[in-house]
């Protein structure tokens, strides 16, 4: 039997100080799981840039589209924020959306009981939150034509479209309510059908998917900015929540933050399952490049980590070994060991980005 395949696409800024403890990971996971991968590494974002003049070079896209799973670090930094809208970093990683056609975007917001203080909000409020954000990713405003900066009459216009298919509610409302059977079956989908079109009808059409084939889900509906209000509010009325592409994006930053550590917080972007397995798909953290910190040794691996958790969960059926991983990442923060990003002042010494990563591996041997 061939291994599974893995290509590991780093990026920019504290992408490769992460993906270093994700090796780590993957390497325990050959040695003592007898989970063997083909990796493969190559360049994304400002780093492609640099080599190929592109954020995304043809070669890379087709290594990710031959690849069981595509695992990302972050994008993007100041070095790059004067290049061409065409060249920057992001839009390598909206190229490999769009060409891999991972339409369903997974971002849990979790909240680690040994963090709830952390939060903006009360502890209360937040301990124990588990809500899963499924934002729709290749479509909506974010790629609608037409698009671009015209001149009319005397003035520029800039203009971006909100288009939305049947079929693209279709199948993302069908992710939502597959995850909802597995987790707590409520879905929450939010649009604003008072003022648009394209939410009128994406509120018909995941209610005619929930009628039809997922009618024991619990389906509500709410108004996009309600949602955000009721997010807030009382965040732990929400099981999976399904949204747009530009409302999932906003949502899903506010639901991080609630979880109060965005250096923890995986996600998983999914295409249609493959004839012979798990969806195309790509692994990346919420958190972005921290251009800031980049090359210090303070990042935070974890979220990288549990991205990985996610790959194995969802790409390779390995479910055990991706609770495994959560459970060490836990324990970990529940031993007390903190990246800074983790920290108040005055709570002692750091640990870097590698102790961090040193110390899962210590509690993955503890677990076997
Ligand atoms: C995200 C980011 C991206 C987005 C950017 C980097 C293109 O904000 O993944 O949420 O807007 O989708
Ligand atoms: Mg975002």
């Amino acid at each position: 039997m061939t291994n599974p395949s893995l290509l590991i696409l780093a990026g920019d800024g504290i992408g490769p100080e992460v993906m270093t403890e994700v090796r780590k990971v993957i390497a325990w996971l050959g040695d003592k799981r007898d989970l063997t991968f083909d990796v493969t590494e190559d360049l994304v974002g400002g780093a492609a840039y640099d080599v190929h003049g592109t954020p995304l070079a043809d070669e890379t896209l087709e290594k990710a589209q031959a690849a069981d799973a595509v695992l990302l670090g972050a994008v993007g930094g100041p070095k790059y924020d004067t290049l061409d809208f065409s060249v920057k970093p992001e839009r390598g990683l909206l190229k490999l959306r769009k060409e891999m056609d991972l339409f369903a975007n997974l971002r849990p917001a979790q909240c680690f009981d040994a963090l709830a203080d952390f939060s903006s909000l009360k502890r209360d409020v937040v301990a124990g939150l588990d809500v899963m954000i499924v934002r729709e990713l290749t479509s909506g405003i974010y790629f609608g034509e037409p698009r671009g900066i015209t001149t009319e009459g005397n003035e520029r216009v800039g203009i971006n479209t909100q288009r939305y298919t049947e079929s693209e509610i279709d199948r993302v409302a069908r992710s939502a309510f597959e995850l909802a059977r597995r987790r707590n079956n409520k879905v929450c989908s939010m649009e604003k059908a008072n003022v648009m079109e394209s939410g009128i009808l994406w509120r018909e059409v995941v209610q005619e998917v929930h009628d039809k084939d997922y009618p024991d889900v619990e389906l509500s509906h709410m108004y996009a900015d309600a949602g955000a209000m009721q997010l807030v509010r009382a965040p732990k009325q929400f099981d999976v929540i399904v949204t747009d592409n530009l409302f999932g994006d906003l949502l899903s930053d506010a639901a991080a933050m609630l979880t109060g550590s965005l250096g923890m917080l995986p996600s998983a972007s999914l295409g249609a399952p493959m004839e012979n397995g798990g969806p195309k798909a790509l692994y990346e953290p919420v958190h972005g490049s921290a251009p800031d910190i980049a090359g210090e040794g303070k990042a935070n691996p974890c979220a990288c980590i549990l991205s990985l958790a996610m790959a194995l969960r969802y790409s390779f059926d390995q479910g055990e070994e991706a609770t495994r991983i959560e459970t060490a990442v836990e324990k970990v923060l529940a031993d007390g060991t903190r990246t800074a990003d983790l920290m108040q002042s005055g709570d002692g010494t750091p640990a870097s980005t590698s102790e961090m990563g040193d110390a899962v591996i210590a509690a993955l041997e503890a677990s076997l």
